[in-house]
């Protein structure tokens, strides 16, 4: 019997040091289009490992999450559904908008008007529309739903900011909480939960100049407001299915784990806190070789090279004008281009280009013969090209485009152009220059060296941090304290008035002592003159 109990013990004991990490369960929680993305990678690397991932998914993104599922790690990926009342996908929405400004025909459109039309469309959609909490409120109070999680024994959830539900979902579940997001955004909670400054001028961009500085504000301002707008909405939600007054800002707050599609090549240097892990990049190590047809395109180049041209999942949104703009200009160059585009063919598509719907793009770009990529500077096309040292042309149309372009403008790897007011010129011209000069080239090749030169990939990375999280229940001793403290606590305005205090009270007593002493020295030398009279 006592052997039995102690064999026992220690197969538990055993386990409890192995940890669940072995084979954990993940949660993960997103919305759709390139965000889901950046999950699904993530996703991966964990499958890869022998983590089992669940994504809870409201029936109106089913579709759209599972499009992107599509090879056997991602078909790995277990989406739980839930029915929810609603058609359309309220994140593909607030994104087409975006694309359909920045890339569709807006004849007479100025970038500010753009800008502008965005601005106040995404605030009406936050304040007044359907931004994912009808969606939520069907989760959180579904008590069945809720319960099956619980059964399901996660061991941990990632999020994707967008997805504020799942901040309400880690406390129900109460397990560690992991945001994954991309550096630029939600600045002011990653603020809040970390308590690292965010220097507003130097955090978006490398440039420093007034108009830069300006730019930034805007932005951080602007940002902040649309993001207090929609956490503000889920606020209730969050009070009531939790049984106690508290915030989004609270609730992002205990996140264990910030993982960041970031790093410090790309993006200006800022104070981080040991639980914001960098990982920019860990979607690109895996490379595979190129469909047959494809090759054969590639090495008909010959020595001269190929120009690959995308906008990433976007590419859909492209106005027939533009589309012609760009074709025209594609035409004349003296290479081979192979172009992401789903839509009808221009008519004045060159001989030299070939129009693909779909493309490998991190295989094309790291393939000897890409000679440069024309890209829309979504961060995760941004970082293929940087870590195969691909010289870029950027035409960044929305979101933290325009941040990465500025960045890689001042890390000298090509040119950028304004996607409002190019023409088929600007980008013939923007092409030969990068091809041509070599110091576009030999920047993208320094960057490239930055990028590998590290102790492990970030993928890698991300995943130890993701274990190391599971491994210890969460990571409470990195989380900063200062949140709980009072402003006047904070900056120790209580202990400053102390120290103040007693210093007065030293000078008081020092003067009284003087003052004192004086009157009686003084009365002596008095009583003294007056007996000598
Ligand atoms: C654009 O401007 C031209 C004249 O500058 C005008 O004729 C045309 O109607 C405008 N188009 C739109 C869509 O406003
Ligand atoms: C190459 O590009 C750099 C950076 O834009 C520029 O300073 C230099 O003058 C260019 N060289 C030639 C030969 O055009």
């Amino acid at each position: 019997m006592a052997a039995v109990r102690s064999v026992l013990f220690l197969l538990l004991f055993c386990s409890s040091l192995a940890g669940p990490a072995q084979a954990a369960k993940v949660l993960m929680m997103g919305p759709s289009g390139s965000h889901w993305l950046n999950l699904v990678y993530l996703a991966e690397g964990l499958i890869s490992k022998g983590h089992d991932v669940v994504s809870v998914v409201p029936s109106n993104m089913y579709d759209n999450q599972l499009r992107v599922l599509n090879t056997p790690a991602r078909r790995k990926i277990h989406l739980e559904r839930y029915e929810v009342p609603l058609e359309g996908d309220f994140f593909d929405r607030m994104i087409d908008l975006q694309v359909e400004l920045s890339l569709g025909d807006n004849k007479n459109q100025s970038s500010f008007d753009s800008v502008w039309t965005f601005a106040s469309e995404a605030f009406k959609i936050v304040a007044v529309g359907s931004i994912g909490t009808e969606e939520c409120e069907v989760l959180v109070f579904d008590e069945k739903l809720i319960s099956k999680l619980q059964q399901m024994n996660f061991d941990i959830i990632i999020i994707d900011p967008a997805m504020i539900c799942g901040t309400i979902v880690a406390r129900l579940l109460n397990i560690p909480l992991v945001i994954m997001e991309a550096p630029f955004i939600m600045s002011g909670f990653l603020e809040y939960a970390t308590q690292a400054p965010v220097p507003v001028a130097t955090f978006y961009s490398f440039r420093t100049d007034f108009r830069q500085r300006l730019k930034s504000l805007v932005w951080h301002c602007f940002a902040g407001a649309l993001m207090r707008a929609y956490a503000g909405r889920f606020r209730p939600i969050a009070s009531r299915a939790l049984g106690y007054e508290t915030t989004i800002l609270e609730l992002m707050a205990e996140a264990d784990l910030f993982l960041m599609r970031g790093d410090f090549i790309m993006h200006p240097p800022h104070p981080a806190m040991p639980n914001m892990v960098y990982i920019g990049g860990y979607h690109v190590q895996n490379v595979n070789p190129l469909p047959k047809e494809l090759e054969r395109f590639l090495q008909d180049a010959g020595d001269a090279g190929v120009v690959v041209l995308s906008f990433g999942s976007y590419a859909k949104a492209i106005g027939m004008e533009k589309a012609e703009m760009l074709a025209a200009g594609l035409a004349r160059v003296p290479f081979k281009v192979i172009w992401k585009f789903q839509g009808q063919r221009p008519k004045n598509t060159g001989e030299n280009t070939l129009l693909m719907k779909w493309i490998p793009q991190n295989d094309l770009l790291a393939h000897p013969k890409t000679r440069l990529f024309i890209t829309h500077c979504g961060i995760n096309a941004v970082y293929e090209a940087m870590f195969h040292g691909v010289p870029m042309v950027r035409v960044p149309a929305f979101a933290e485009q325009h941040g990465n372009s500025d960045n890689l403008e001042t890390l000298g790897t090509g040119v950028t152009l304004d996607i409002f007011t190019m023409t088929s010129d600007d980008l013939y011209e923007a092409i030969t220059e990068v091809a041509n000069n070599k110091t576009y080239k030999s920047a993208a090749v320094r960057l490239a060296q930055l990028q590998r030169d590290q102790p492990q990939s970030p993928m890698d990375r991300a995943v130890w941090w993701i274990e190391h999280v599971i491994r210890h229940g969460g990571l409470p001793h990195l989380k900063s304290a200062a949140r709980h403290l009072s402003l006047l606590q904070y900056h120790l305005l209580d202990v400053a008035a102390l120290l103040c205090g007693v210093v007065v009270a030293v000078v008081l007593v020092l003067c009284l002592c003087c003052r004192c002493c004086c009157r009686v020295l003084c009365g002596k030398k008095t009583a003294a003159k007056q007996k000598q009279q």
